[in-house]
């Protein structure tokens, strides 16, 4: 397969693709780094038996590439990375593989600092600490900043008021009714926001659990069977904080909310989605604009976690998503194109 093709991508490419090999534990990772333009390459470690090796080189590419728009568009001076490690986490995960991870994470000398994704978790970075201080997303106890989904909340949040403001003219969600599609560690606190703020929230989960949660915290939550009967609910503001690919051909056109701000990851089906969303009058707060509050909490780790510096931090995506509509609306252009714009710009300034 020819790497360097695939590393050279629609606009700069990626600077740099490292493989790791430890036959001890049986350990292979690779490890890519978008851009260090705008300061060391952040970004977590997936863990994923993936199907082939194609796929593990397509995936850290992407997700690299990802990352440096993310950690742009948030402000940090942070660049984008992204490492996977190939194979079942349940399967082949021990001490002494992450442990070799973190000797090559270390190897790159600070160019890359890994944290926690898909696969790995705060234990995990605990014992990655071990070889190398170029790692956040470590436990509490171990100088970490423990769980980000506070933040990750907090900034969501925010960036939905910044999308109120514009379509409803006032900050306040008081009245309105929010969708939230899975309550899991952001949807929960996200709902509290939403409720502190005087909207009613409707939601869906598909584990008992969160819901036997939501029914026993907050019995004035109305529950819905799944989240395709959510999003064409009479909702106002459509929140997916669940899976990626929650808008797609079919349900943008059913929706009847006017705002989608929401935690998951890869929201769009493609990209053409971006444009869709516009055409039927629905404003889309770019998802990784308003979930890039975990990012903030990790990068705001490497300088010593402060949780209330971190807060302030992610109170700014407030400011950022209102740009970033501002920048759509001037342009003409849609909102994930904007913020993509955004970042692209940041990166070629600290260039
Ligand atoms: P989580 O795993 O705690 O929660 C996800 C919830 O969604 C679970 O309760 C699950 O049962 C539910 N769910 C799964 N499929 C569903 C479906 N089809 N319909 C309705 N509910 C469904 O994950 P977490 O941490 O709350 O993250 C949520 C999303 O936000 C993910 O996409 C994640 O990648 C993204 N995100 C999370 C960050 C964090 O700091 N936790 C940071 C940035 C993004």
């Amino acid at each position: 397969m020819g790497v360097f093709a695939d590393m050279s991508g629609p606009d700069t490419g990626h600077e740099q693709l490292v493989f790791c090999q430890d036959k001890r534990t049986g350990l292979r990772a690779v490890i890519g780094i978008y851009s260090t333009v705008l300061g060391p390459a952040l970004g977590g470690t997936r863990f994923y038996p993936y199907a082939s090796e194609d796929d593990a080189v397509r995936d850290v590419l992407e997700l690299s590439r990802a990352m440096a728009y993310k950690n742009a568009v948030a402000g940090l001076n942070l660049g984008g990375g992204k490492a996977v490690i190939w194979g079942d986490p349940q399967e082949v995960k021990t001490e002494a593989l992450m442990r070799a991870y973190g000797r090559f994470v270390d190897s790159l000398n600070g160019r890359y600092y890994t944290a926690c994704d898909v696969g790995t978790y705060v234990a995990d970075m605990d014992v990655v600490a071990r070889e190398t201080r170029f790692v956040a997303g470590r436990s509490v106890d171990h100088g970490g900043a423990g769980d980000s989904s506070i933040l990750t909340a907090w900034g969501v949040f925010q960036g939905m008021r910044a999308a109120a403001e514009h379509v409803w003219g006032t900050t306040s969600l008081a009245g309105r009714r929010i969708g939230v599609a899975g309550l899991g560690k952001v949807g929960k606190h996200l709902t509290a926001h939403l409720l502190d703020d005087g909207a009613a929230v409707v939601a869906t989960d598909v584990d008992e659990r969160a819901l036997s949660w939501a029914r026993a915290t907050y019995p004035q939550v109305d529950l819905v069977d799944d989240s395709t009967t959510l999003s064409r609910s009479d909702i106002d503001v459509y929140a997916p904080c669940a899976l990626g690919g929650a808008l797609d051909d079919e349900t943008v056109p059913a929706m009847r909310a006017k705002v989608v701000a929401g935690a998951a990851n890869n929201q769009l089906a493609h990209p053409g989605v971006d444009k869709l969303l516009v055409d039927h009058g629905i404003l889309y707060a770019p998802d990784y604009v308003v979930n890039a509050g975990g990012v903030v909490q990790v990068a705001d780790e490497i300088d010593g976690f402060d949780f209330e510096r971190a807060k302030r931090r992610v109170t700014r995506i407030f400011d950022t998503t209102q740009q970033v509509i501002r920048l759509a609306e001037t342009e003409g252009v849609p909102p994930g194109a904007a913020a993509a714009w955004l970042a692209e710009r940041r990166m070629a300034a600290g260039a």
